[in-house]
């Protein structure tokens, strides 16, 4: 197993800093959930995104030149996995599509994304974004202090694949904070028992990639996007979370889910 050196505790201060980029970040998907309709361009979608983390929440959207990365928000249709670069494509009616947002606000990041459905989805697109759904919250329902990352990542691919579908395994969860990216990664698939501890302070996403076919995934020319090996459909939802002394925060709740608790 890697090794995990750098897992970072947030202090009390620095929660409070994550719990604010989390917000931010969910505050940009409801912001922009009702503009994704027909006819809108992914690059649209960036733009109101971006203009929208700048300018009014006077933050950063972390993507943009990211390791290269040219815009401010990943937009992933249909076989599209993750990191889709937003452009030109318009979207149709029965298309799914994936928006991850990831802010930076006084240092610190929060990261989020959902799955939208277009117009009418076919009834297999809309069972696999709801199972997608639903195998975040099993993991997130999994944290809390003395379980392991693996028993989290075992709940993904058990329900998953008790589904008829399949998890990536090319990409992960991980910790985040002053950084986009840090220790650990928290993988969707696993054994109960084994991998890191988890602790009081510790924050991290659950992202799982659920495919509709087959796990394998191939990277584009654009060096980003990534896609299903076998063009199946793939879905991913993320949250950004808090390990508490009892259990776990969800920093990046959308309004609704805020209302519900
Ligand atoms: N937001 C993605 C994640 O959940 C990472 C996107 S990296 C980018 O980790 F460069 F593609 F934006
Ligand atoms: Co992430
Ligand atoms: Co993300």
């Amino acid at each position: 197993m890697a090794r995990q050196a750098q897992v970072t505790l947030k202090s009390p201060a620095e929660q409070r800093a994550m719990r604010v980029a989390g917000r931010l970040a969910a505050d940009v998907l409801d912001m922009i959930a009702p503009r994704v309709l027909p006819g809108i361009t992914t690059g649209e979608l960036d733009r109101i995104c971006h203009d929208f983390i700048v300018d009014v929440q006077k933050a950063i959207p972390a993507p943009l030149n990211y390791k290269g990365f040219p815009k401010s928000i990943c937009t992933s249709i249909n076989h599209v996995v993750c990191h889709g670069i937003p452009g030109e494509r318009q979207l149709r009616g029965g298309d799914i599509v994936n928006l991850d947002i990831t802010v930076i606000k006084d240092g610190f990041h929060g990261d989020t994304s959902r799955m939208f459905l277009v117009g009418d989805c076919s009834v297999q697109a809309r069972r696999l974004c709801s199972i997608g759904f639903e195998a975040m919250w099993l993991g997130i329902r999994k944290v809390a202090p003395g379980q392991r990352l693996g028993d989290l990542g075992h709940t993904i691919q058990q329900y998953v694949e008790s589904q008829g579908y399949s998890v990536v395994r090319e990409y992960c969860g991980h910790g985040i904070g002053r950084g986009f990216h840090e220790d650990p990664q928290v993988l969707h698939y696993g054994e109960p028992g084994t991998g890191l501890e988890i602790e009081p302070g510790m924050t991290f996403t659950v992202e799982p990639m659920v495919n509709a076919g087959k796990r394998q995934v191939r990277l584009l020319g654009d060096g980003w996007t990534v896609v299903t090996k076998d063009h199946s459909l793939s879905a991913q939802w993320e949250h950004t979370l808090l390990v508490t002394t009892d259990g776990f925060e969800v920093l990046t709740l959308g309004s609704a889910d805020r209302a519900r608790t």
